[in-house]
């Protein structure tokens, strides 16, 4: 099998639904590799793994060892990095050279958060050789200029400015772009509006993919989920019960058993 190509999903627009799942470890990888077009690695691998309350302090080094599994654990799925808060906002230089390092990880695309402001960048990139997808609407790493992770785009004017980021970032030559916790109909009239993939998250059933956090959907990261989170999976249960069975079994000296420990030959 080959890998998904990233003017593969940039051609999907209007087409078959795009579908991403964040991944940030090898085995996680493996398991969704065969049925997803990308894997992402979100920067919101600081909050979700390694307990952080916002993204502001993923590191590019993190962000570069999680791509580096995901690549080793996956063989078709396009692979595509967040560039972390701090590593490509002051200059189209820095956001370069901080690419240039997930790209050798292994990533096919780098995205960034960010409108207009970030259009001259997106497009410094692109012209260098480095696919970008955007990402607009609820901007997680502008948390405290939002003031909070809320629904972004609430007024005519609000909806407006969010409009004119995604023109801007299709203009600048992105191949797609992330829309999270937008109202439904902007998010809708995005999609119609720009010539490149959409895909939502928190957005609308009509983007032409949806992105989900995986943790969420397995039900690992605990019942505070978002409104746009559907669960697939109870692995918080799962994992409980096995963690209370191993417990109990150790306790009583149940294990290890008789399969599961060495014997030398004479004594056996
Ligand atoms: O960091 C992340 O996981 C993301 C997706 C939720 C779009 O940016
Ligand atoms: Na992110």
């Amino acid at each position: 099998t080959r890998r998904v190509t990233i003017p593969e999903l940039a051609a999907r627009k209007g087409g078959q639904p795009i579908v991403v799942l964040t991944a940030y470890t090898a085995p996680i990888a493996r398991l969704l590799d065969p049925h997803v077009d990308a894997l992402l690695i979100g920067d919101s691998v600081g909050m979700v793994l390694h307990g952080m309350d916002d993204t502001l302090g993923v590191t590019l080094d993190m962000m570069v060892l999680h791509t580096q599994a995901v690549k080793r654990g996956s063989t078709r799925a396009a692979i595509i990095a967040d560039l972390p808060f701090g590593t490509y906002q002051s200059s189209p230089q820095q956001a370069f050279d901080a690419s240039a390092k997930l790209l050798a990880a292994g990533a096919q695309a780098v995205k960034l958060e960010g409108g207009r402001t970030m259009a001259a960048t997106i497009s410094f990139l692109v012209e260098r050789g480095i696919p970008v997808m955007g990402h607009i609407g609820l901007t997680p790493q502008s948390l405290h200029t939002m003031g909070g992770f809320r629904v972004q785009g609430r007024d005519e004017a609000a909806a407006e400015k969010i409009i004119d980021d995604a023109r801007a970032i299709t203009e600048a030559g992105a191949f797609s772009v992330v829309i999270e916790g937008v109202m439904e109909p902007l998010a809708r009239r995005i999609t119609e509006t720009i010539a490149i993939p959409t895909i939502g998250i928190g957005a609308s059933a009509d983007c032409d993919g949806q992105v989900l956090v995986t943790d969420d959907i397995l039900g690992l990261t605990g019942d505070a989920t978002p409104r746009f989170v559907q669960r697939y999976a109870d692995l918080a249960a799962t994992i409980d019960e096995a963690a209370r069975k191993f417990a109990d079994d150790v306790r009583a000296r149940r294990f290890p058993g008789k399969a599961h420990i060495f014997f030398p030959k004479a004594a056996q």
